[in-house]
């Protein structure tokens, strides 16, 4: 099976408190988006699990972990695996890196929901997306999000994710760029800053005006709506990030947000061809590109 494995935004990003595990509770309205890595999944039936990586061209993979345990793709086949309790079941994963690393947009999360869902097909497993989500918190925060491959609500450290907003159906399709300044940050140091700098917020208006934006499909009630208490900390372990932003505003998107702790900053812009533009006006010292909202069918996979 081959299947894409879509990078995510962050259209909005609360952190509402720090809990007794140390991770943070969170209420983020999550956008799958068109950049995408490339999975490559065939069934084993001796029990091994394979992932090899390689860069579609534009991403580095120097800091990679070469450790099969280390990569979340991996993770979730084994997560899987145990929970369907057919230990002989095996696949090789041939992941193309197009998603940055360290760059905020869920690439490694990505991966392992594409693996999931890929999995639970060739596995003969058909599981329900939620159960998905559910194996899949056990991989890392932002996996359970990304399995529903439609717009969510994620809650709590990441585990509670529902497909939103539920009474739109027929989901608008944005237009993003996505300005990555090339440096990898780190998701702990960045919360660890939030802590320290940052009022933590829990104003529920802030899914209201994404609700509001949805509903019209207006890219500039989108762009308004945008928010991230991530930031200012972020900006202040990584100025290049401030510098993202501020090459993105002057090339003409209608705002400049982080996305998850960065270093990506996405900006909304009208349509495709006025992304093109945008992207065109970006400095060289940043990777810019034009992506637009990505839908999986029903929550499973559309392949090709
Ligand atoms: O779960 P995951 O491995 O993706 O999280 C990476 C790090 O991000 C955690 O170790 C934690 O420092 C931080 N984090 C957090 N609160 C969350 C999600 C992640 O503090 N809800």
């Amino acid at each position: 099976m081959k299947t894409r494995a879509f990078a995510k935004i962050n259209l909005t990003l609360e952190v509402l408190g720090i809990r007794p595990d140390g991770y943070h509770d969170l209420r983020s309205v999550v956008e799958p988006v068109s950049l995408a890595d490339i999975i490559e999944i065939e069934p084993r039936r001796d029990g091994r699990i394979t992932v090899e990586t390689v860069s579609g061209g534009a991403v580095a993979l120097d800091a990679l972990d070469a450790r099969p345990e280390k990569n979340l793709a991996w993770r979730a086949a084994d997560s899987l695996r145990r929970h369907a309790g057919k230990p002989d079941a095996g696949a090789d994963i041939f992941i193309t890196k197009n998603i940055p690393l360290g760059g905020g947009l869920g690439g490694g999360s990505a991966d392992a929901a594409a693996v999931l869902n890929a999995l639970s097909v060739l596995w003969g497993l058909d599981l329900p997306v939620q159960t998905l989500a559910e194996i899949g918190a056990e991989t890392g925060s932002d996996v359970p999000s990304l399995v529903f491959g439609r717009t969510v609500l994620m809650k709590g450290r990441g585990e509670r994710v529902s497909s939103w907003p539920a009474e739109t159906p027929d989901l608008p399709v944005w237009h993003f760029v996505l300005a990555n300044p090339g440096i990898h940050s780190s998701t702990p140091a960045v919360f660890k800053e939030a802590d320290c700098t940052s009022r933590l917020t829990s104003a529920g208006e802030i899914t209201d005006n994404m609700r509001l934006a949805f509903s019209s499909g207006d890219p500039r009630l989108l762009a308004a709506a945008m928010q991230n208490d991530l930031t200012v900390p972020a900006q202040r372990l990584y100025p290049r990030i401030a510098e993202a932003a501020a090459a993105l505003l002057e090339a003409g998107a209608m705002n400049a947000v982080l996305t998850g702790s960065g270093s990506t900053v996405a900006g909304v812009v009208r349509d495709a061809a006025e992304g093109e533009a945008v992207c065109r006006k970006i400095p060289g010292g940043f990777r810019a590109v034009c992506v637009s909202s990505a839908r999986w069918c029903n929550g499973q996979h559309s392949g090709f």
